[in-house]
């Protein structure tokens, strides 16, 4: 039976235990024998490597994170530690690899892949959702169902309170998770990096709905904006509204993933391992688009930014200025 392995690499998201869990059965069905490499591209270069038994997926399709661990790993840069990664794979025969990461971990396996007989696809995993090329990452429906839920209470007390609340989402640079999360959760303020927000505009509207008896403000603001602060301090000051601000940080990437995860995951991954059994060399990344899988080249993606669908941004054109 040939070999195929499986890593996770870079920040972990929720959808990845169900991935792991795809892989190995599927892998099965396909009459080949399942590897999983622990600690990602680190436990690559230090050989931490399993032939893996369903059982040792079994009971795993519902937790968040991953069971074989990942990290982000600054000696894959270097030559010699991906010669050590190479050999440690050719132990195992395996050739054939899926990969669960985002951009900076799918530009490393390029690199691997060009250097030694490897083929990978990688399977677009973060909940910051800002991959090229894809319209859907691992993940993001979790984390959007996290911070739906801790908008959920938030607004409860920010109701009883006559107060505006300040809240932080995950994303790196792109805007996704605050944008879907003001959205659905009916925010009055999106700070996001994709948007110049106007406060002075922002200001007139508001002003005139407090006179109107608004008695509470939600505000989602981006990490990748860096006006947590700011918009905090504004709210105070130009709204005379008592302001609280709540980062809600990495709990955005724990939960047990929801059903469209699961699937997606399940999905993602049989289509991974039938294109790394189609084709002699791949060295590509699969990709959501308009509701069909397909494929895609490295260089097709990494090197670009991923932009928000301007239908989307309309909609949040009222909450950013
Ligand atoms: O890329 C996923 C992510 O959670 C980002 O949203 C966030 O900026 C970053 O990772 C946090 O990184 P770390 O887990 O290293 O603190």
């Amino acid at each position: 039976m040939s070999a195929i392995a499986i890593m996770c690499s870079g920040g972990d998201s929720s959808g990845m235990n169900p991935a792991v869990k795809k892989f190995v059965d599927y892998a099965y069905d396909k009459n080949l024998t399942p590897y999983l490499i622990y600690d990602g591209l680190e436990g690559l270069i230090d050989g931490e490597i399993k032939e893996a038994k369903h059982e040792d997926v079994s009971g795993i399709i519902h937790l968040g994170g991953t069971i074989i661990r990942t990290s982000r790993s600054k000696r894959f840069f270097e030559a010699k530690y991906r010669q050590n990664a190479y050999e440690n794979l050719q132990k195992y025969n395996i050739e054939k690899l899926v990969v669960l990461g985002g951009n900076g971990s799918f530009k490393a396996m390029d690199v691997f892949c060009s250097e030694f007989d490897i083929s990978f696809v990688g399977i677009p995993s973060t909940i910051d959702n800002d991959i090229s090329g894809t319209d859907y990452c691992l993940g993001v429906d979790t984390a959007l169902n996290v911070i739906k839920n801790a908008l959920d209470d938030i607004r409860d007390t920010s109701s009883s309170f006559k107060r505006a609340f300040v809240i932080e989402t995950m994303g790196r640079d792109c805007g996704y998770l605050a944008l879907i999360s003001a959205i659905t959760s009916g925010a009055e303020i999106c700070i996001i990096p994709e948007i110049k927000y106007d406060l002075k505009s922002l200001q007139k509207r508001l002003r005139q709905e407090i006179e109107d008896g608004r008695a509470y403000l939600i505000a989602i603001v981006a990490e990748g904006t860096e006006s947590t602060d700011t918009i905090k301090q504004w709210i105070q000051t130009d709204l005379g509204f008592e302001a609280r601000d709540i980062v809600l940080g990495h709990i955005q990437r724990g939960g047990s993933p929801s059903v469209y995860d699961r699937l997606m995951a399940f999905e993602y991954v049989a289509f991974s391992i039938d294109r790394l059994l189609e084709k002699d060399k791949v060295n590509e990344i699969i990709v959501y688009k308009n509701s069909q899988f397909d494929f895609l080249h490295i260089k097709d993606i990494a090197n670009k930014i991923y932009k928000i669908d301007d239908r989307l941004l309309k909609l949040v054109s009222k909450m950013t200025h």
